[in-house]
């Protein structure tokens, strides 16, 4: 018997790797997408080799709108509607550079807001008359208060946190759960340039055992690490002059 189908959007992503790992060792069908298909490629022969019922790939860029139709019908013909969506594309940017920068804060805004936004919309027309599955999309603890050093990719997680709380609440009832996941800084190639560590700096394999667990669980909300929950609603609580004084 096959696991379940799963769609991974952002697919050369470090912790997207980890999650597809998983659902391919329990015998998922999976439908892969990233604009590096040569990545895409040897990403796809490991799920296989770790297990995957089958393993289907497409290379498109989340920006170009016009890349979403030919994408969505792909995936119809790899694992038709899937049940498990996981939307892990994003970009963190250099702040410093981008925050006077006009053109580059609008393509930050438009990788992590408007581009999932409009995947996500496409993807539950499909999904919800199912009456069953997940959509579960990586968001960030970056968008619980806007900060000098990532405000601007923070405040595009914030929309997606808000996007995602309002499709929750027109869904309630549907059969197809939205999962928010709002990892801390974890170790992958986006965090690798900030030289960050220490005992709050996650693994991708940590995190996507998080994921897994939420999926299985049809949580709405993960917080990965845990501890993630405490830190911001330490930080969100903060009064402003307090907060100006701390270099975040
Ligand atoms: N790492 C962290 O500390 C952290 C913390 C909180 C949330 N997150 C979120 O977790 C998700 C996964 O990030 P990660 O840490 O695994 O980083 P990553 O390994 O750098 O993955 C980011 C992925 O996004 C893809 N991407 C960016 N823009 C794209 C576009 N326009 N079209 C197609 N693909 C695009 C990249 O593809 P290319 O390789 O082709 O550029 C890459 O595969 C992201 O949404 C990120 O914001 C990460």
């Amino acid at each position: 018997m096959s696991g379940p189908s799963v769609a991974v959007f952002g697919a050369t992503s470090a912790i997207a790797e980890q999650v597809a790992r998983r659902f391919a060792a329990r015998g998922a069908r999976l439908f892969l997408v990233a604009r590096d298909s040569a990545r895409l490629e040897r990403i796809a022969a490991d799920l296989a080799i770790r297990g995957a019922a089958s393993v289907h790939t497409h290379a498109a860029d989340f920006d170009d709108a016009a890349a979403l139709g030919p994408m969505l019908e792909a995936m119809g013909r790899s694992v038709g509607v899937p049940e498990i969506a996981l939307v892990a594309f994003g970009t963190l940017g250099d702040q410093t550079a981008i925050a006077r920068d006009v053109d580059a804060v609008g393509r930050v805004l438009t990788t992590n807001f408007v581009s999932p936004a409009r995947l996500i919309t496409a993807l539950v027309e499909r999904m919800e008359p199912e009456g069953r599955g997940l959509v579960a999309v990586l968001t960030s603890v970056a968008g619980e208060r806007g900060r000098a050093s990532n405000y601007v990719y923070g405040s595009a997680k914030a929309g997606l946190s808000t996007f995602l709380e309002g499709l929750r609440h027109r869904l309630a009832g549907s059969g197809l759960q939205v999962l928010d996941i709002r990892p801390g800084p974890v170790d992958t190639p986006m965090t690798r340039e900030l030289g960050l560590g220490g005992p709050l700096l996650a693994s991708a394999e940590r995190v996507a055992a998080d994921i897994e667990r939420a999926i299985d669980r049809r949580r709405s909300l993960l917080y990965t690490p845990w501890f993630w929950r405490w830190i911001m609603l330490g930080i969100r609580t903060l009064p402003e002059p307090i907060f100006h004084r701390l270099q975040l």
